[in-house]
């Protein structure tokens, strides 16, 4: 295990550790935007991959990584779209891989999911995959700046000889462990926030404003086209309600709603109902 100033840094120190000019790197259409710009800080090149339905397809990753390709990462479930794909085709992809390339899962959003290890298992069976966790998102410590990778012995080391030695502070790891020994919260966010993503999701969609399946802790919601997309976030900040638009990630026309208790659910679809009503 190695501890990160978020899974931010992790996400960081892998790029640095193994991309430069002439590699590539790999991740999906709608993936979370920071590897890019890590990316791009190395000097390495990215490769954005098509999604299906914006979800992961593994064919199509495989198709793209050639000789070059020294890292893939899958945010799983992922950021904005909320989809995932399934451990057997997480495992076709890291035996696919060509030899050099790592595949990277990234679970910031891996709690929410009922019997599911983040890729934990892979990563300690198989050489070529890593996992990065958080504290930001079940655990609600965004601002404490937390987080973790696992993975194959060889890959930490290299890790380690790059990272800042004082990275994290004895208050972060405090904090860290308390929370993660705290397995009742996890247990009853995952449980509240599986109920009331389904609401929202019906409630939405009864509204005109379907998604796709969410398997995270928000919803991506889709509008007629960008115009909507706007006008709704105007409207939704005049009554106080802040979403997050999303089309620096390729989704002009969706807005990502995190799935708030129910007194916030209930409050932002009322509102959304207002606002296509008016329309
Ligand atoms: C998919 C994904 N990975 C990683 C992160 C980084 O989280 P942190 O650095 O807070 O651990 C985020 C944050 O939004 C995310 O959505």
């Amino acid at each position: 295990i190695i501890c990160g100033v978020g899974s931010d840094e992790i996400i960081g120190l892998l790029c640095h550790a193994y991309a430069g000019p002439g590699d590539e790197v790999v991740f999906t259409e709608h993936g979370f935007l920071m590897y890019r710009i890590y990316t791009q800080a190395t000097g390495a090149t990215p490769v954005s991959v098509k999604e299906r339905e914006r979800t992961t397809d593994v064919d199509a990753i495989l198709a793209a990584c050639g000789p070059a390709a020294r890292l893939v990462f899958l945010a799983n479930p992922n950021n904005p779209t909320g989809t995932m794909i399934g451990l057997a085709e997480i495992e076709r992809l890291a035996k696919g891989l060509p030899g050099g390339a790592i595949l990277v899962l990234d679970g910031a959003y891996a709690e929410y999911v009922e019997a599911y290890d983040g890729g934990a298992e892979l990563a300690t069976r198989l050489p070529n995959v890593f996992m990065t966790r958080t504290f930001s998102k079940i655990y609600g410590l965004g601002g404490l700046r937390i987080g973790w990778g696992y993975g194959p012995k060889a890959i930490i080391d290299v890790l380690n000889r790059i990272r800042g030695p004082f990275n994290l502070s004895t208050a972060q790891m405090e904090a860290a462990e308390a929370a993660v020994r705290d397995r009742d919260h996890v247990d009853r966010c995952r449980a509240e926030n599986t109920r009331m993503r389904a609401w929202l999701a019906e409630a939405l969609a009864e509204k005109g404003v379907p998604s796709d399946t969410s398997t995270a802790n928000f919803i991506l919601a889709r509008f007629a086209d960008e115009a909507e997309a706007v006008a709704c976030d105007a409207f939704l900040q005049s009554q106080g309600l802040i979403v997050r638009r999303v089309a620096g990630y390729g989704l002009p026309n969706c807005l990502r709603i995190t799935v708030g208790d129910e007194a916030s659910c209930r409050r932002i679809a009322h509102a959304i109902g207002q606002f296509k009503a008016q329309r």
